[in-house]
């Protein structure tokens, strides 16, 4: 079956604010390599499997649109649409919103709270678990609102190093049942619950070097993973457990604090039913 994603082309995209640390020393910059980089990111994404693209037409008034991650969280037929901590990036809300609609989804949104979509909140792929990160954007009470929701258990990980802002700069599950993770991005108690969720064998603990280079930001295609670099340490191990991994130049969108997975928002997504990693 093929994988959805929604995507933004960068048509306005550049750094025009920041709400990030990584967007503190290229704000005014240009972004002149984007739409390149852009293109080869999604060229390559079609390449490795098969995935259906949905898109979301950029607008000139929200440069970070094209991190489609931060849209929503879908959950089998609903969208949770995001509620921006930034008020930069509460223009995209509505644009979002009606492009979910426009491909199907039943669209709401969390009651008065701050929650950034999929940006920070992640199902694990064989565990009937969402991991849902919170600090930066996401608050607290997004998380317990998700409970009511998503039918299964809702990890709640506090992050705490703020390069690391949203879960998915953090983290990686995959449908091998293994997750990436830079386990120093979460606060003791976070890494206590990551390790008991997840089997020692599957926890993939990335060193800093792998993290800062946005290799937990990775777009998991078929039996590929598509990011924008990693160490030869980090391609080997995702080799060794059946992984083909490639990685495409997205320096331009690393000046905003993106990268592959931002760029990019799962469609058909929703709880794990089984367990088939703890289990082979
Ligand atoms: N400049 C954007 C922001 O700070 C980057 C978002 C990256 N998205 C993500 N899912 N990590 O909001």
């Amino acid at each position: 079956m093929a994988t959805r994603l929604l995507i933004c082309p960068p048509g306005h995209y550049d750094v025009r604010y920041a709400i990030n640390p990584w967007m503190t020393q290229h704000v005014g910059d240009a972004a002149p390599d984007a739409v390149r980089q852009w293109e080869r990111l999604v060229e390559l994404i079609g390449c490795v499997g098969d995935v259906e693209l949905v898109q979301v037409e950029p607008q000139s008034q929200t440069p970070d649109i094209v991190f489609t991650a931060n849209a929503a969280l879908v959950v089998g037929n609903l969208a949770i649409v995001s509620s921006f901590r930034h008020a930069e990036r509460r223009r995209e809300q509505p644009v979002y919103r009606a492009a979910l609609a426009r491909a199907g989804f039943a669209t709401t949104f969390l009651r008065q709270t701050y929650f950034e979509g999929a940006g920070d909140a992640l199902f694990d792929r064989v565990r009937p678990l969402l991991y849902a990160g919170y600090g930066w954007r996401t608050e607290r009470g997004a998380t317990l609102q998700l409970q009511e929701i998503v039918g299964c258990r809702v990890l709640p990980l506090l992050l705490v190093d703020e390069r690391f802002y949203h879960l998915d700069t953090a983290l990686c599950p995959l449908s091998s049942g293994h997750v990436l993770a830079y386990m120093d991005a979460f606060s003791p108690h976070a890494q206590t619950m990551l390790r008991r969720a997840i089997e020692p064998g599957y926890l993939i603990e990335v060193s800093v070097d792998d993290a800062l280079r946005f290799a937990c930001n990775a777009v998991e295609v078929g039996d590929a993973v598509v990011m924008h670099d990693c160490t030869r340490r980090l391609r080997e191990r995702l080799h060794d457990i059946g992984y083909r991994v490639f990685r495409t130049e997205l320096t331009e969108f690393l000046k905003a604090g993106g990268s592959a997975k931002c760029l990019t928002l799962r469609l058909d997504d929703g709880p794990a039913v089984g367990m088939a990693a703890a289990t082979a």
